[in-house]
Parts: C-alpha cells; structure tokens; sequence
C-alpha cells in the first residue's frame, strides 16, 4: 500500500510529517543546511532571542537510557542571524518554521515583527523554555500568555502557533485553551521538555548538567505519556479544528503512530535527531509508513485523532 506521509498544518503543506523540535540541530547556518538536505518535513528554527546568546554553562545536555535532560540556556544566533537566513532555508523548498523566544514581552514583538517581514511559512511562539534562571515559563500563566500572543498576533502576517510547556490538570488545559480560541492561534506545538527535573549520576554522586543546580528539561522515551496526554487533551478540546504537531517519546514510528492517533498532524524530534543525527528521519519515516500500512491507514491525517477510549 503506497503511504504519503505528507501532511498540512494551518494551509502550510509539509512533504514529510516529521521534523525536528526547536532547539534540536537548528542552531547553526550549518545544521539548519543539514535539516534542508535531509529528509525533514520542515526546517524548524532555534528559538531566537534579540541578541546572539551562548546560552547555560556546559556541561548542559546529557542522554541516558530513558531519555534526556538539557538546560542550554537558549544558545542562538540573534534574531537578525536568522531573520537573515530565512529566505536561503525556503530555497530547500519545505517550510520553514521560525521560533521566536524573547526574555521580556516586547522582545517576542520586536522579533516576530522582522521575522515575518522575511516571510517564514509559519511562526511557533516559544511560551515554555525552563531554562533560563530567574524567568518562568510564560505560557503556565494564562494572562501573560494571552498578552504575548494577542501582541504576536497583531504583528505577523504568518500563521501562528505556541510551543507549550506540558500541563498536568484539566483546569490548566481548559484555561490554555480558552486563551488559544480568543488569541486565534492557528497551530500548537506540544509538549517543550519537561521542566525542572533533576538526573543524578550515583557513581559522582552528582547532578548530571551544570546550570541551575542540575535542575533541566526532560526530553526522549520517558516524556511520551506526558506529551500524548497534552496531544489529547487539547484534540478534544478543540474536536480536531486547531492542527497540533506533537513533540516528546517520538524514538520509533509507533511513538510517532501514538502522537497521531491522539490528534497529532505532524511529530517533532529532539532527543533522538541529537543522539541519531538527521539520519533519523529516513528511519522514523520507514518505520512509521510500516506501521501505517500494517494497520491499513494511507496517510498520517487518516489515523488522526482515532484514538479509541475504552
Ligand atoms: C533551551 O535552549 O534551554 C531549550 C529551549 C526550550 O526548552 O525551549
């Protein structure tokens, strides 16, 4: 059975349904090159900050078994860097993402006002980066990030969608939601890592990365439950209508089936695109079209949402 993993999100047509998550080899002029010329969906930006950062202290990024934890601090090249680049990345011919971060609400403005004016297919708003000291996550609080968003939105003529941290109550998903409805946020990327947890290595008897304590985002196998619940949750809240590209466990294409069946359009890839390289999307497109076809579905939009409740 022929499978096309082709998938389109806001009116955007991607010619693979996977892609890498913001911050997963997209950093350098070099790595998103190598995103254009691999099997990538899109070509999905470092989330970018007003000034050039070098981000957290090293060592901040560590892989284990179960998955991974990072606190780099937003490393980027600047928002002009990329504002830069932009128009080279559309010439790979699949979209390309921008992800804007800032590190105070008129930073988001500032930087999606230039960055559309370099026509990216679509704009992901970074509300959930754990890792830099002294700032929250914006999008656990529903007021600012309706703020950020309604302000993003008045700027851009792009479609527009948020990176969310992961919830873990109902209340939270319903609250998200009703900001996602009145701002009119057209995608949402779901889930960031997982902030704030803590990897011991018991041989040093030391934590596992150096800023913040330890403390950092989990990433890979051991986030997927989490990151499915969020798929899910917010599929149901919204019966389908806003396209969500699920982000956390993808490691095989039955994690990438999983993200599907709970409402995913499309799947990101950052633990495993680190630890692979792009390599990976050639594997996880094989193993997922397998998948697909064994179950007898011709395409990712004809298993999504099919999740079935018992
Ligand atoms: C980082 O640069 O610290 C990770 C980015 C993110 O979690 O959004």
């Amino acid at each position: 059975m022929a499978i096309d993993l082709s998938t389109t999100i806001a009116g955007v047509r991607f010619p693979s349904c996977f892609m890498n998550a913001a911050g997963a080899l997209c950093v350098t002029e070099e790595e998103l090159r190598g995103l254009g010329l691999s099997r990538a969906g899109a070509i999905v930006t470092k989330s970018m900050t007003i000034e050039p950062r070098f981000g957290n202290p090293e060592p901040r990024y560590y892989a284990f078994p179960g998955g991974s934890i990072n606190s780099m601090g937003l490393p980027n090249l600047g928002y002009a860097a990329y504002a830069k680049l932009i128009p080279t990345l559309k010439e790979f011919g699949k979209p390309v993402i921008a992800s804007v971060a800032g590190l105070c609400e008129p930073d988001f403005v500032k930087i999606a006002t230039v960055v559309n004016e370099r026509r990216p297919d679509l704009i992901e708003v970074n509300l959930s980066c754990p890792n830099i000291p002294g700032k929250p996550q914006i999008g656990y609080d529903a007021e600012d990030s309706e703020r950020v968003l309604d302000q993003v939105r008045g700027v851009i003529t792009v479609p527009m969608g948020v990176k969310l941290p992961p919830y873990f109550d109902p209340a939270h998903h319903e609250k998200m939601a009703r900001v996602i409805e009145r701002v009119g946020v057209e995608f949402l990327s779901l889930i960031n890592s997982v902030g704030n947890g803590l990897v011991v290595d018991p041989e040093r008897e030391s934590v596992a990365i150096k800023p913040k304590g330890g403390f950092g985002g989990l990433g890979g196998a051991m986030i997927k439950p989490v990151a499915l619940a969020n798929v899910r949750a917010f599929w149901k809240l919204f019966q389908g209508r806003i396209p969500i590209i699920g982000v956390g466990g993808i490691v095989n294409g039955t994690d990438a089936f999983e993200h599907l069946l709970c409402g995913a359009s499309a799947v990101q890839i950052g633990t495993v695109l680190v630890e692979e390289g792009t390599r990976a999307f050639e594997r996880l497109e094989q193993e997922l079209s397998a998948v697909l076809s064994r179950k007898g579905y011709t395409s990712p939009a004809a298993c999504r949402g099919k999740l079935k409740e018992l």
